[in-house]
C-alpha cells in the first residue's frame, strides 16, 4: 500500500503513469532509494519522501528510463531536414529555435546538432536547448561521451565526422557540444520554460507513452504555448497528438508524427482537464495519410523507408519493403519486427506473432518487440504472458540503464 501511494506521488510530480510503466520498474526504484537511506520500512520511506524536498529528485532519478540514442528512428531527422529546407531563407532572417524534451543523456539535441553543421546550416543560425528532469543525464549529456549502446542507428558515418575514440568510448567534438544549450527541468512544473511562440521545432519523443490521458493532454497544452504557429512538433513513432485536445494536428504532408499547432486553436486545456486513456498502441501506424514525397538523403535506407511508409499509412507497400529487407538481411531483429507491427495492423495476429517472436529470437532486448507482444497478449485476454513479457522488457530497460 505504502508502495502504491509512492507511485502517485511520482505521477503527481513526474506524470509517470504506473499501469503503463510498470509496478515492478517504479517498486524496484523505491527498493534502491531505501536501500541507499538504509530503511526497510516502505511507510518510513514515504515519511521522508514527503518531509525531505530532495527526495522525489533522487527518487525520479532512480525510476526515469533514459533510453536514447543517436538518430534514433532516422526518419524523424530526415523530415526536419525537409521541414527546415522550406524555409530556409525564413531561417537566416530569424534564429532558428529547436527545443528537444526530454533529451536524456543528449543523444537527441546533438543528432540535430550534427545534421544542422552536415547539411550547411551555419553557427549562429540557429539555437538548440535541450531539457530533462534528470539531473544526472544533464550532466552526461554535457560531458559529451558515450559508449557503443548510443550507436544503434543503422548510418553511422556521423561518428567518424564528430567523434574520437578514446579505449572504448566516444567523445563528441567541442564543435558540435557547443551548438546545445542543456537544462534541468521538469516539463509538468508550472513554471517550465515561460514564455510564448518561442520555437520553430519541438521534438517531444518517447515521453508520452509514459503518461495517461490526462497528462498527455497538460504536455501539449505546455507544447502549444512554446511552438510558433507555423512550428512543427515531431513525436516518437509510437505516438500521437490525439490526445492533445486539437491544439495539434497531423501535418499531413509531413507524415503523422509530424505535427503542427491546429489551423482553429482551441482554448489550451486546463491540467485538470479530464480525458479517457488512450492506448498508443499502433495508432500512428494506423494513421492513413497522403503519402509525402521522400527526398534523396543519406540518411535513406530500405528499411528506414519501410518505416516511413508504415508511418504514412501506405501498409502494403510497407509489408512487401519490409519483406524484401527480410529476405536481404534475414538477422535484421528490427525489420521482423516493423512486419510484426504491420501484420497486426493488418489483423493477421499470427503472422504478426511469428515476426514478433523472430525479432526476439534475433535480439532477446529489443524491447519495442517485447512491449508489442506484451500489447498483443493483454488484448488476446492473456494476462499472464502479458505481465510475462512487460516484466522481461522492464528487465532489459533496467540493464540498459545500469549499463
Ligand atoms: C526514453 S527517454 C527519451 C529520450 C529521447 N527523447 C528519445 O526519444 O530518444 C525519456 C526521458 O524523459 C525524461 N522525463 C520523464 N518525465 C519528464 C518530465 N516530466 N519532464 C522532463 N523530462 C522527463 C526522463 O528523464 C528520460 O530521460
Amino acid at each position: 500500500m505504502p508502495k502504491q501511494l509512492i507511485a502517485n506521488r511520482l505521477k503527481n510530480a513526474m506524470g509517470l503513469h504506473t499501469p503503463t510503466v510498470g509496478m515492478i520498474t517504479i517498486s524496484s526504484a523505491i527498493d534502491r532509494r531505501m536501500r541507499a537511506l538504509q530503511l526497510d520500512d516502505c511507510a518510513q520511506y514515504l515519511v521522508n519522501l514527503d518531509n525531505d524536498p530532495g527526495e522525489m529528485q533522487k527518487l525520479i532519478e532512480a525510476v526515469i528510463i533514459p533510453e536514447t540514442w543517436f538518430f534514433r528512428d532516422a526518419i524523424a531527422y530526415k523530415k526536419l531536414l525537409e521541414y527546415l529546407r522550406t524555409r530556409q531563407s525564413a531561417v537566416y532572417k530569424s534564429q532558428l529555435r529547436i527545443l528537444s524534451i526530454p533529451c536524456s543523456t543528449g543523444e537527441e539535441p546533438y543528432s540535430i546538432a550534427m545534421l544542422l553543421a552536415d547539411n550547411g546550416f551555419e553557427v549562429g543560425t540557429y539555437r538548440i536547448d535541450a531539457v530533462d528532469i534528470s539531473e544526472k543525464l544533464i550532466q552526461k549529456a554535457k560531458l559529451g561521451s558515450y559508449g557503443k549502446h548510443s550507436f544503434r542507428a543503422e548510418d553511422l558515418s556521423f561518428v567518424d565526422r564528430h567523434f574520437t575514440r578514446y579505449e572504448d568510448k566516444f567523445m563528441l567534438s567541442d564543435a558540435v557540444k557547443a551548438q546545445v544549450n542543456f537544462h534541468h527541468a521538469n516539463l509538468l512544473d508550472a513554471d517550465f520554460l515561460p514564455g510564448y511562440d518561442i520555437y520553430d521545432v519541438i521534438f517531444c519523443r518517447n515521453l508520452l507513452i509514459y503518461f495517461d490521458g490526462p497528462t498527455q493532454a497538460r504536455v501539449f497544452s505546455v507544447l502549444a504555448r512554446l511552438l510558433k504557429n507555423d512550428g512543427i512538433l515531431i513525436l516518437g513513432h509510437a505516438e500521437t497528438s490525439q490526445r492533445s485536445a486539437g491544439l495539434f494536428e497531423t501535418a499531413s504532408n509531413l507524415g503523422p508524427y509530424i505535427n503542427r499547432k491546429a489551423s482553429k486553436t482551441p482554448a489550451i486545456p486546463r491540467a485538470s482537464d479530464k480525458a479517457g486513456p488512450i492506448s498508443n498502441k499502433n495508432a500512428a501506424l494506423a494513421d492513413k495519410q497522403v503519402p509525402a514525397e521522400l527526398p534523396e538523403s543519406g540518411l535513406d535506407s530500405p528499411l528506414e523507408k519501410a518505416f516511413a511508409l508504415a508511418n504514412e499509412g501506405r501498409v502494403e507497400e510497407a509489408i512487401e519493403l519490409g519483406l524484401a529487407c527480410v529476405q536481404h538481411d534475414r538477422f535484421s531483429s528490427r525489420a521482423h519486427y516493423l512486419l510484426g507491427l504491420l501484420y497486426d495492423i493488418s489483423a493477421d495476429t499470427s503472422k504478426a506473432d511469428d515476426y514478433l517472436k523472430k525479432a526476439l529470437y534475433l535480439d532477446p532486448n529489443n524491447i519495442e518487440a517485447l512491449i508489442h507482444l506484451s500489447l498483443m497478449a493483454e488484448q488476446r485476454g492473456d494476462s499472464d504472458d502479458s505481465e510475462r513479457l512487460r516484466n522481461r522488457a522492464e528487465r532489459v530497460q533496467n540493464r540498459n540503464r545500469l549499463s
